[in-house]
């Protein structure tokens, strides 16, 4: 069905900010009432002109928010990302494409200022491809069988002089955004955390009742440097021979280092009648499993896509990141929303890359949301050619483009948005 004119799709004022966060409670299904407290912490948050609404007469139908986000490119360089988030439209008045109207008008601003991609986390996978996103990193999440581990029971060995603290969520808000700008710089595919992510994150910023103050504990290294924090909560289940039963959640865990890692998940595993370990999302190929004598004891209960990417300037986007091979190809991209499609040649090595619009041939011919998941290091051409995704215009051009594009460890996005 063609889009209704008497909706009207605009950014919303402070006046129908209320309104418009009710419909966002409507169209993620929860009770479509906002409290004063939630209120209130989230007017901070109301940036104008980032906060769209579609409004039936008064009534707010369909909602779409977008905030200034870094993501961090292959070898660590942090670009500028338009962060999409509160997408909803009602049940009433879906498929007649009122997010296709908040979404255009959202890309096409982001690229007049200059973002180099958008982001999102998408609710459902068929749903934002059309818009020339792509599926650029994905998340698994593992569950411990912690009798299963062959762990020491005892306590975790820590190296000399390194230790494990349980701290306040104030030592968090203090000691947190050091760190996880450390992490993420090595973590390609990771996002920026402002304020306010901590402070909703450790009770600073209350409305959500379901809230409850989680554990938090932060790893030392031997001099003193935070290397690894983790935020974990467990519940409360005895079986009926009084055998402890309980499930330690990972809400976080970022680690600077691989033995803070190692620590962190260890102790994890040696807290007191926790049976189980549910790690949270972490990188498909998440050391985790190898961290513990007997990998088997983790078992991968979830695997979906996680952070999807649109790319607004393909030759920042490409100059950005680093490669550890060297080599040439041409790139056609085809973006239907006009955006960032052209031909283009990537001339890369270890000491720098260049990609300008050229005439000549095409080695591959891929879809703006393809060369998301390229982009960031973690899909194949090759198996993109064999899906019939991307044409591959020269014989062994997806071959070339893997050996350039492609990472050693995969992309991981920690963060939900
Ligand atoms: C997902 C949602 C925002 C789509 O809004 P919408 O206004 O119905 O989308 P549009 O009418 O602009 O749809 C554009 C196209 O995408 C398709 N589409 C939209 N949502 C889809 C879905 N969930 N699955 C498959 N296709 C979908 C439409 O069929 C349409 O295709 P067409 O152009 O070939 O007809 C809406 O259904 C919704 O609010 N769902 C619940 C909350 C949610 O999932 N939000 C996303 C959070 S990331």
């Amino acid at each position: 069905m063609s889009a209704r004119t008497d909706i009207d799709v605009r950014p919303v004022t402070e006046a129908e900010y209320p309104e418009w966060l009710r419909a966002v409670h409507a169209g993620f299904l929860r009770e479509p009432v906002v409290s004063e407290a939630e209120l209130e912490a989230r007017r901070s948050q109301f940036e104008p002109g980032r906060v769209v609404g579609a409004f039936d007469g008064d009534r707010c139908v369909a909602t779409f928010k977008s905030f200034d986000q870094e993501v961090t490119a292959v070898g660590g360089a942090f670009v500028a990302a338009d962060a999409v988030s509160a997408v909803t439209v009602a049940a009433t008045h879906r498929r007649r494409g009122l997010l296709t109207r908040m979404m255009s008008a959202d890309l096409a601003a982001a690229k007049e200022r200059g973002d180099v991609v958008a982001t999102l986390i998408a609710a459902e996978y068929p749903i934002y491809g059309r818009f020339g996103f792509g599926p650029a990193t994905w998340a698994a999440e593992w569950t411990i069988d912690v009798p299963r581990t062959g762990l020491d029971p005892r306590a975790p060995h820590l190296d000399r002089g390194c230790r494990i603290d349980l701290v306040d969520p104030e030592d968090v808000r203090k000691l947190g955004p050091e760190l996880h700008d450390r992490v993420r710089r090595a973590t390609p595919g990771a996002v920026s955390r402002g304020d306010w992510w901590w402070r909703v994150n450790t009770g600073a910023v209350r409305f959500d009742p379901k809230w409850t103050e989680p554990f938090f504990a932060v790893y030392r290294a031997g001099d003193g440097t935070v290397e690894g924090l983790v935020a974990y909560e467990v519940d409360d289940r005895w079986g009926d021979a009084k055998q402890p039963l309980n499930t330690a959640r990972v809400r976080g865990l970022i680690a600077s280092t691989p033995a803070a890692e190692r620590a962190l998940w260890h102790y994890l595993c040696s807290i007191d009648w926790v049976a189980r370990v549910k790690s949270g999302e972490r990188a498909p190929d998440d050391l985790l499993p190898h961290l513990l004598p007997d990998p088997r004891a983790a078992r991968i209960t979830t695997q979906a896509d996680w952070l999807w990417v649109r790319i607004l300037d393909v030759v920042r986007a490409l100059e950005t990141r680093t490669y550890d091979g060297e080599g040439a190809l041409v790139l056609e991209i085809v973006d239907g929303a006009g955006l960032a499609g052209g031909r283009y040649r990537l001339e890369a090595s270890p000491s720098g890359a260049s990609c300008t619009a050229t005439t000549r041939s095409a080695d591959l011919t891929l879809d703006v949301g393809e060369l998301a998941a390229l982009w960031l290091g973690d899909e194949s051409a090759v198996r993109l050619v064999a899906l019939g995704r991307v044409r591959e215009n020269r014989a062994g051009a997806g071959r070339v483009a893997d050996a350039l594009l492609r990472t050693s460890r995969r992309p991981y996005c920690p963060d939900m948005f």
